[in-house]
């Protein structure tokens, strides 16, 4: 099976407004200054890059276009085109892929049951029955580097805590948790760019996902692929098919691991470089709830996609059949006409209507969990390691497209 990897632009950017890269280095290291230039300059600036697509940056075009669904589809969420695999490969992905990921890529009437499935099993609630074992884990990711003065935040701390929560909760063992990470980097983000990196991770996922299913049928047990499987909702059918209970596992995985570790680790790469910040949150404890708001605002992770269903003009925008939107909701976060001061971080700030989680239907259905682990993150992390910083701000990189946050962001203390 060999497919052409979606050729890198070189070409560098002259105009973001007509022609924006979303995985230029530059932007995906400082996209901030780009966002501020979109805003100002355009309505929304459009590219042929990476299969061509529409950014929308302001906070209202993008509460405008979460809650337009008719002409704004959530068919294929995934951020870049970048051609098919083979017809084998495809043919294969089909078989397994058959429903999506739903309810991530799926519109009503389909996107309202599957929704409903998942809710119960994330409310605060529920969330709260995983909180003691996330501190536990925590603390023994930090038994491993402290004596050592170093660590990588994003590495060593950040990336372990979602796979392993999200293991757990799945009824996975634990040990698994460092191939899930590189399944869903491969899909998420070396595979954005990479038809066949991304269609591989994606059947590695499937396949494993589709044995638990199996043995889960065979011996239930109290975990959320057990609960998936006899669960029932108004309007969805009895017993969910297997297919649908395979695509919201996937999507479980997919959606909770590289988001969730983006946002620690942004908070880390933060906290590093304002010790007034890390002091007020050690003194000052009760401050934790509205600063992992404002951490997720200000370093929001995820851009999503729609695809339009028809032809259609958007603010003066001729939009067409088919065409990507990018869902830029990090941009809209830092929208002048929304937040005052958007580009400091406030860890108190009183008023943050923040759409870190998206914005309408699709509002992101494990957010509960994700401050969750933010939380206890940086609580524990602060009780044990007060004052750090950046070993050499240099050094640190970034993913972006889909999902932005740190790869490596080594400390020291
Ligand atoms: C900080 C971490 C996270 C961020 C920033 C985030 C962000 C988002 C966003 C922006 C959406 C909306 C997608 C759209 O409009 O198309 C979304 C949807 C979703 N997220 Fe999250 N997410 C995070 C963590 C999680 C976790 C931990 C889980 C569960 C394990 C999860 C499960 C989902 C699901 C199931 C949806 C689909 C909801 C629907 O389509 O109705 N997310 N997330």
């Amino acid at each position: 099976m060999t497919t052409e990897p979606a050729k890198r632009h070189t070409e560098p950017v002259k105009d973001w407004t007509t022609d924006y890269d979303i995985f230029d280095a530059g932007y995906v290291k400082d996209p901030f200054p780009v966002w501020d230039e979109l805003r100002e300059k355009c309505p929304v600036a459009h590219t042929e890059r990476w299969g061509g697509s529409w950014m929308p940056t302001t906070y209202e075009d993008l509460r405008k276009i979460a809650a337009n669904i008719e002409i704004f589809s959530s068919r294929n969420p995934l951020v870049a085109n970048v051609g098919e695999p083979t017809e084998e490969v495809m043919a294969d992905l089909e078989n397994q892929f058959s429903v999506g990921a739903p309810p991530i890529s799926s519109d009503p009437p389909v996107h309202t049951w599957s929704r409903a499935l998942l809710l119960p099993k994330f409310s605060i609630k529920e969330v709260a029955r995983y909180e003691e074992e996330t501190r536990e884990l925590c603390r023994s990711l930090i038994d491993r580097f402290i004596d050592k003065g170093r660590a990588d935040a994003a590495v060593d701390y950040a990336q372990q805590i979602p796979s392993r929560v999200i293991a757990s909760m799945l009824g996975i063992p634990q040990e698994r948790a460092g191939e899930f990470t590189e399944w869903v980097r491969g899909f998420l983000e070396y595979g954005l760019t990479n038809v066949d990196l991304r269609s591989g991770a994606a059947m590695q996922i499937f396949s494993f996902l589709n044995e638990q299913v199996q043995e889960r049928k065979a011996n239930p047990g109290d975990d959320l692929i057990s609960y998936l499987l006899q669960a029932k909702a108004e309007g969805a059918p009895d017993p969910i098919p297997e297919p649908h209970v395979l695509g919201t596992c996937f999507l479980l995985l997919v959606a909770g691991i590289d988001t969730t570790w983006s946002s620690i680790g942004s908070a880390m790469w933060h906290l590093a470089q304002n010790p007034d910040d890390c002091k007020r949150l050690i003194d000052e404890p009760e401050l934790i709830t509205p600063a992992v708001e404002e951490l997720l605002r200000a370093y929001s992770p995820v851009t999503m996609a729609r695809e339009v269903t028809r032809d259609a003009e958007y603010n003066g925008c001729p939009m067409k059949e088919n065409d990507k939107i990018l869902m830029n909701f990090p941009a809209a976060n830092r929208d002048p006409k929304k937040f005052e001061n958007p580009d400091q971080v406030i860890l108190d700030r009183e008023v943050n209507p923040h759409i870190a989680f998206g914005v309408g239907i699709h509002r992101c259905a494990g957010s509960n969990l994700a401050r969750m682990e933010m939380k206890v993150a940086i609580e524990e992390w602060l009780k044990r390691i007060p004052e750090f910083r950046l070993e050499d701000p240099e050094a640190v990189t970034w993913a972006g497209g889909q999902v932005r946050g740190p790869r490596k962001c080594a400390v020291v203390f």
